[in-house]
């Protein structure tokens, strides 16, 4: 397929590098403004030339030729007509011969990205909270996989720390084994909630909390069957709700991997004269870099989050030999990120510059139930089943009479609420709204999916045109609705390479939402199924083309499409 940017940008002479010249290219909305645009504006400075000037040098240095026919310099825009006939050909077969494998690419070959998502905490309550690191995380998983990479999932348990402590005295005191094997976390948090209630009068528990914490830390057999009972239960939950999201991870070392990782690391940074005493603690400053202190070893010899994430980059460079290190974290722990990538740097580690801190905003319900200042979570799982049941009460209504109708909701109401968190810029906090992820005509992954089932079910209909003998009449595809269809499907490959360098999966999730938009406005102008079985063969390779895009897309960003809906 020719990648109609790149040769574009190819042509611009402009002083900008050439991947940000192809990322500033858009398709145009109006094809009477041809069917690319080029905006000039950010050139203003660097060539000291208003963007009209710009615009009217630049198109008078562009060669044309049979792919691109003609320009034009329009208000500060450099408009490309392109050859439209080819273009509209050559996506769709483009399309035709790769299938799902539409959007592929090997630049990846050879390289390893790590990408820690999702990453619990045991003992705690898996809560909407976690959608967006869980959804991210994975949609950069298969984005990148796509693109060729080596991914390792890790999901960095949070399974290190004196609440484990408190967890068994609490359990020892008030649980027992029954209750908690069928409540699960609901109940270990009850517990605990009661601990902190007891230990205001009662200090002794907190002594006592802290001799088994050292306990779990010294491999004593009864705390760490406890702490693994802990883990086991957090994780059953926890388990089910990623394989209904379809999440996966390649390792599953969490903070308490690195116990007896932490000790060269330290000395590394010592030998290097990185670490201070301040107060009996250990820290490394950063107060030339506008940081507070990244603390790393307490007055009592323990350990903090930052130092196990110091140990598990150093340890996951040796073992994986990453390109790249991504964490999907919230904004909330943006200082944590920047004063251990700031270490790990100042330790002289070159490699340090591959870590990325992944931002994203928070969730919350509409009620704003996610405060947990009133300390009432909300459960992934519950918004999970919710959306479900709404969808299920929505297709019954829409469609009483399609089979499979659980399994449809299932994938309508998982894939509305994976799609929550990756429709916007991913930086963004967002409320969560039933009715409006749920709309199936909004931009929304139900409208997504229905679209693709529309795309399936005119196949369907037209049952086995791909064996009629008639060819194509591609004067059928010889409007303005097929040619801004085509070119948004064409954009899908340099999207899917977008979206995982810039780590935003909404790069995608926007780009479907404009394809399904225009395949339905192609629908609704041009009659698919006809007696005209040559421009019927024709208009059905568009909506073959659109179904596998939008599948494909889908995929990418964890959500299944159903067959029908
Ligand atoms: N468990 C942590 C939390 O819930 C997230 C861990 C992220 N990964 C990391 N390597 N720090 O806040």
């Amino acid at each position: 397929m020719l990648n109609y940017k790149q040769i574009i940008a190819n042509k611009i002479n402009a002083p900008l590098e050439k991947a940000e010249l192809v990322s500033l290219i858009t398709e145009t909305a109006d094809d009477a403004f041809g069917d690319y645009a080029f905006p000039c504006f950010k050139l203003a400075k660097v060539m000291r030339m208003s963007p009209v000037q710009i615009s009217e040098k630049l198109a008078g240095e562009i060669e044309l030729d049979d792919v691109v026919v003609k320009v034009e310099a329009v208000n500060g825009y450099l408009n490309f007509f392109v050859n439209r006939g080819s273009l509209i050909n050559d996506v769709l077969n483009d399309i035709a011969k790769a299938g799902a494998k539409y959007g592929n690419d090997k630049v990846g070959k050879g390289k390893t990205v790590c990408i820690d998502y999702s990453s619990v905490n045991i003992c705690k309550s898996f809560h909407i909270g976690h959608l967006s690191t869980t959804a991210i995380g994975s949609s950069l998983y298969k984005l990148y996989t796509a693109l060729g990479y080596k991914v390792v999932g890790i999901n960095h348990l949070g399974d290190y720390g004196t609440q484990f402590g408190k967890m068994i005295v609490a359990f020892k005191l008030w649980g027992d084994r029954a209750t908690v094997e069928r409540e699960g976390v609901k109940e270990l948090q009850r517990i605990y909630v009661k601990f902190h209630q007891e230990e205001v009068n009662h200090p002794e528990l907190t002594e006592q909390a802290r001799e088994w914490f050292v306990r779990i830390e010294r491999g004593d057999p009864e705390a760490q069957e406890l702490f693994e009972f802990f883990k086991r239960i957090t994780l059953h939950e926890v388990m089910d709700i990623y394989a209904r999201l379809n999440v996966k991870f390649d390792s599953w070392n969490g903070e308490s991997f690195f116990n007896d990782k932490m000790d060269k690391p330290l000395q590394m940074l010592r030998d290097k004269g990185l670490i201070t005493e301040s107060q009996g603690a250990q820290v490394v400053d950063l107060k030339d870099y506008n940081m507070p202190p990244c603390l790393l070893v307490k007055s009592d010899g323990s350990s903090l989050y930052a130092t196990r994430d110091i140990a598990a980059a150093i340890w996951r460079k040796n073992e994986y030999d990453f390109d790249k290190c991504l964490y999907v974290v919230a904004y909330q722990q943006n200082l944590h990120f920047k004063q251990f990538f700031k270490v790990l740097e100042l330790a002289g580690l070159t490699w340090a510059q591959d870590l990325v801190h992944v931002a994203f905003g928070m969730v919350s319900l509409e009620d704003g139930s996610m405060s947990t200042r009133k300390g009432n979570v909300v459960l992934l799982r519950d918004v999970i089943d919710k959306a479900v049941a709404k969808s299920l009460e929505i297709i019954t209504e829409k469609n009483p009479n399609l089979p499979n109708k659980e399994k449809v909701a299932e994938q309508v109401g998982v894939g509305a609420v994976l799609f929550s968190a990756l429709e916007n810029s991913k930086i963004k906090d967002i409320t969560f709204t039933f009715d409006r992820v749920l709309n199936f005509d909004g931009e929304t992954a139900p409208y997504l999916q229905y679209t693709t089932a529309r795309c399936n079910s005119l196949l369907e209909k037209a049952g086995a045109w791909k064996k009629s003998k008639v060819a194509a009449d591609l004067r059928a595809l010889d409007n303005a609705e097929t040619l801004r269809l085509c070119k948004l499907l064409a954009a899908f490959p340099q999207a899917v390479k977008d979206a995982a360098f810039k780590y935003e999966p909404s790069i995608v999730s926007a780009l479907l939402i404009d394809i399904a938009q225009a395949f339905n406005r192609f629908y609704i102008e041009h009659r698919v199924i006809s007696d005209n079985v040559a421009e019927q063969n024709a208009r059905l390779q568009v909506v073959e083309a659109t179904g596998t895009v939008l599948k494909k897309g889908l995929s990418l960003l964890g959500i299944e499409s159903p067959e029908k809906m």
